[in-house]
């Protein structure tokens, strides 16, 4: 096995003050992100505007990594340069989406499951020869009143580390993302539990697969109040159940923590990396700990262009400053007056 490759590539995508672009959007996830500013999701449209954030100018001092989605990393740009190397011109390292989306779990009212292990073997080979040097499958946990149940742990747990084996044999670094999402009206106590519970299993069924932690990313929630309580926990008590329930759970050969956005806004999603970041130097906790945000990264851009060419600058002047706001975050050094600092 190729762990030196594995844990090099690991640790790139984790190097101090730089996360992760998630851009792997399916089509019909930018269908509604296009719709939000009235634009429509053609393959044009979605190329154009991935085209012109992966061209932004600079972002290669805080992006170590772009996530991509099947379709992007066949695409060539306008003059005919693959997407993909535009990104690794830059030194960004280019990775890719292997899931093929959540399908109801049977057996359960309203639980899902992540498919797409069929086959995945040949899918790795093709998307290792376009050049990806990582891989993330999503698994997504419900809280309400009788879940995330057992079972829909434990499967969706067995499906990740099927994945990173497979991912792994592949030469490709996996990022493992157990998503549990934060809508509902629970508090912080029951995202805590569930997040606990659903990490345990994952690094469970990881070491029943020889999953070799060290060549992994974790991509996690943070712990989080529901998105609709009534009272939302401020930033540092996130930060302390967050690390909290992560020294419980993550073994220190994980060499990063890349958290999802999770429909946070970007402000609050930056607010809340930087108290765990603080957190974390405090409390001595062994795993990097940075950002993938898809929507985290993406909302102002995506408001700034509004599917507009001549906006193309306004763009990449919107992602340049999240990415930077989101890199200072990493080391604990976000001040929130920074929000106001985007030279226009
Ligand atoms: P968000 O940051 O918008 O949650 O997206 C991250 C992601 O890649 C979800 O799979």
């Amino acid at each position: 096995m190729h762990f030196q490759i594995l844990e090099d590539t690991a640790n790139a995508l984790v190097e101090d003050g730089k996360g992760i672009l998630a851009a792997d959007e399916s089509s019909g996830t930018m269908k509604n992100r296009f719709g939000s500013i009235g634009v429509e999701s053609t393959e044009e449209n979605r190329r154009n505007y991935r085209e012109c954030l992966f061209s932004t100018e600079g972002v290669d001092e805080f992006i170590s990594g772009v996530i991509l989605y099947d379709e992007t990393i066949r695409q060539d740009s306008s003059g005919g340069i693959p997407l993909i190397d535009i990104l690794t011109h830059k030194g960004i390292i280019p990775g890719v989406k292997v899931d093929a989306g959540l399908k109801d779990l049977s057996g359960t009212k309203s639980e899902s499951v992540t498919e797409g292990i069929d086959g995945l073997g040949d899918r790795l080979a093709e998307y290792r020869d376009f050049g990806a040097k990582f891989t993330k499958w999503r698994a997504v946990l419900k809280i309400g009143s009788n879940t995330p149940s057992r079972y829909a742990i434990n499967t969706n747990a067995h499906a990740l580390a099927r994945f990173a084996s497979l991912s792994q044999e592949a030469g490709l670094v996996p990022i493992v993302e157990p998503e549990v999402i934060m809508d509902g009206s629970h508090d912080i106590e029951a995202c805590f539990d569930a997040t606990e519970a659903t990490q345990r299993e994952v690094y469970y069924q990881l070491a029943f697969h020889s999953v070799h932690l060290e060549g992994t990313l974790l991509k996690p929630n943070m712990v989080l109040s529901g998105k609709s309580a009534v009272t939302r926990a401020d930033a540092e008590y996130v930060a302390e159940r967050t690390i909290t329930c992560f020294k419980r759970t993550i073994p220190s050969a994980v060499p990063g923590v890349v958290f999802l956005s999770g429909g946070q806004s970007d402000e609050e999603a930056t607010v809340n990396l930087n108290a765990i970041n603080q957190r974390a130097k405090s409390s001595c906790a062994p795993w990097k700990l940075s950002f993938s945000f898809g929507r985290g990264l993406q909302a102002a851009p995506l408001k700034a262009w509004r599917g507009m060419s001549d906006r193309n600058d306004k763009l990449q002047q919107a992602f340049r400053h999240r990415a930077r706001l989101t890199s200072a975050a990493t080391r604990g050094m976000y001040e929130p007056s920074m929000e106001n600092d985007n030279p226009s």
